[in-house]
């Protein structure tokens, strides 16, 4: 990854957590904290792959900048607590949290049950409550900061057999705007990237069915797939100081298919459900 719209070094100086680190969107956003100077500490479940991400990343970027890797569940408040200890201890005073961790799969409003639904408001809604009170309580409260929420436009065009997902990131939308009209005097900026199709992911090869692709490509105003390095620059720019009034804002970084993505086309549902999602 490589990016020269923003100067080299202009982080210098800060230190991340980003939690979903590990791997797709989130891993590409910890590589462009690097490459600008920033320290990160990844947080993330999976522990194998959340060292081998932070190895990598640490020999790509040989400028200084640490990456390092702390495992924690981001349902679990107390762990979360403890990890992010950790993290400043290795890292230094935290002042960037990028809230990544979600969990998500395709499933019927009737194939749901009452704790998937549950399971994922906890990863992707509380998980991000969680890490949001943390960062406040421990660094920001006293020193400002910034909070970078990855949301999705899911519940903005009502996607089908996404229920779960939708709901969770209208509500992280909504804690956006809460938490940056009660923190905004205390120099902490809280915004919501919404997050529409980005090629080279997780979420793409397991949430979009293959024979529909290229029919939602033609959808997409812009005619193209959204990459990680977009949202990694939009993570960039709300890190700096161009974006120093920016706060409280739902960022749409979606190529434009909001306004016009199928997906909440009831014709869609039983194309899509044919497509089963690989675990
Ligand atoms: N359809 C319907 N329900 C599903 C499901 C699916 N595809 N996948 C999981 N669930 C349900 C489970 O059946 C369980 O409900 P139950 O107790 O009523 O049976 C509930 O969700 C919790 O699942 P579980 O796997 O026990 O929870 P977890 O905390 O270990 O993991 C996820 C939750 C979402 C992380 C897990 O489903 C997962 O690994 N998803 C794929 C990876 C992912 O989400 N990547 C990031 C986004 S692309």
């Amino acid at each position: 990854m490589s990016n020269k719209t923003f100067a080299d070094n202009f982080l210098r100086g800060h230190s991340a957590i980003v939690t979903g680190g590990g791997s797709g969107i989130g891993k590409g956003i910890v590589d462009a904290y690097l490459e600008h100077g920033c320290n990160v500490a990844i947080v993330g479940r999976k522990k194998d792959r959340l060292d081998a991400t932070a190895a990598e990343l640490m020999r790509k970027h040989n400028n200084g900048t640490l990456c390092v890797a702390v495992q924690a569940d981001v349902r679990d408040y107390k762990l979360l607590s403890e990890a992010f200890d950790n993290a400043a201890k290795q890292i230094g005073r935290i002042t960037i949290l990028v809230n990544g961790a979600a969990g998500n799969f395709l499933a019927p409003i009737t194939g749901l049950s009452s704790n998937a639904f549950k399971t994922v408001m906890d990863i992707d809604t509380v998980g991000t409550f969680n890490a949001s009170k943390l960062a406040h309580e421990k660094w920001f409260k006293e020193n400002g900061g910034n909070i970078i929420n990855l949301s999705a436009n899911l519940h903005m065009t009502a996607q089908v057999l996404q229920v779960h997902a939708g709901a969770a990131k209208a509500a992280i939308d909504a804690m956006t705007g809460h938490m940056a009209v009660e923190w905004g005097g205390e120099n902490i900026r809280v915004n919501s990237i919404c997050i529409g199709p980005i090629d080279e992911t997780e979420g793409f090869s397991r949430l979009l069915p293959p024979n529909l692709i290229e029919d939602m490509r033609q959808n997409i105003p812009l005619l193209r797939f959204g990459k990680i390095q977009d949202i990694a620059n939009m993570c960039l720019y709300l890190s700096s100081p161009a974006s120093s009034y920016v706060t409280g804002a739902i960022i749409k970084v979606d190529g434009g298919s909001t306004f016009t993505s199928g997906c909440s086309m009831p014709q869609y549902m039983n194309k899509m459900k044919s497509f089963k999602s690989k675990l």
